[in-house]
């Protein structure tokens, strides 16, 4: 048997309610996107003195591309400076950093800092911060599945070995366990296309907190009560 301290890996979060913070005190969405990006940072930090492995969060969707194209400028200048700045603070906490996505929808120049970052911090041995920036998880599953067909179709698979375990080695998180915490920040219940298919079996935690409000405590409280629940994965 595991112990308790093994079995939380992977903490996943959608960081969500930057706009309401904003519009609950009168400012533009960009204040919120701002105090929510130096969430991002405590957060990390946090998750890292208490040993969490592996932090993915959720800073853009697929679909976060529909807004208004003021915003997306906004939110795509924002992430622009943080990799610039905020990020490599995280680097001298030891913090390895990655990105999953569609890149090929993100300016180059953009592009260019995440791989810079993921080389500078290829060889930390604290947390890894996973960033989901362009991502959608149908995405991330329908591009797998076409690798698989293209497998099929060279004789390099047969369709006997079609597995669970194959389509997870064809995903961004191949190398990286299932999340075992969900948190979705802001009041609202539902996963809005994220990590789909990873987060098959983790244990949901929906807050009412505004992500820019979101605290080290709160985090602390979840992960206590996380180790209070029981994960039986279907079975008795
Ligand atoms: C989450 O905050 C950040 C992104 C999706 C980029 P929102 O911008 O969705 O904030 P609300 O949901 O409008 O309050
Ligand atoms: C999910 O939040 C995406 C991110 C947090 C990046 P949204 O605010 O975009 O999701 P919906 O529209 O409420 O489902
Ligand atoms: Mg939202």
């Amino acid at each position: 048997m595991s112990t308790k301290q093994e079995s939380l890996q992977h903490i996943a979060v959608i960081m969500d309610g930057n706009g309401r913070w904003a519009q609950k005190r009168g400012l533009p969405r960009a204040a919120g996107h701002r105090k929510g990006a130096e969430t991002v940072k405590e957060i990390a930090k946090a998750a890292n003195e208490r040993g969490v492995r592996f932090l993915t969060l959720y800073a853009f969707s697929t679909e976060n591309w529909q807004r208004p194209k003021d915003e997306v400028k906004t939110l795509m200048d924002l992430l622009r400076q943080y990799l610039k700045s905020d990020l490599a603070e995280l680097h001298k906490h030891g913090i390895r950093i990655r990105f999953i996505g569609e890149r090929y929808m993100l300016d180059k120049d953009i592009v260019e800092s995440m791989e810079q970052l993921e080389r500078n911090t290829a060889d930390n041995k604290g947390m890894t911060l996973i960033l989901a920036i362009s991502y959608g998880g149908r995405q991330e599953i329908v591009a797998a599945t076409k690798r698989v067909a293209e497998m099929v179709k060279k004789g390099d698979v047969a369709e006997d070995d079609i597995d669970a375990k194959l389509l997870s080695q064809l995903l961004y998180t191949k190398d990286i366990p299932d999340p075992d915490i969900l948190i979705r920040t802001s009041g609202e219940q539902r996963i809005s296309n994220y990590l789909l298919w990873q987060l098959a079996y983790a244990e949901l935690f929906f807050s009412k907190t505004l992500w820019p409000d979101f605290t080290p405590e709160e985090l602390d409280t979840i992960i206590e009560n996380f180790y209070s629940r029981e994960r039986r994965y279907g079975k008795v």
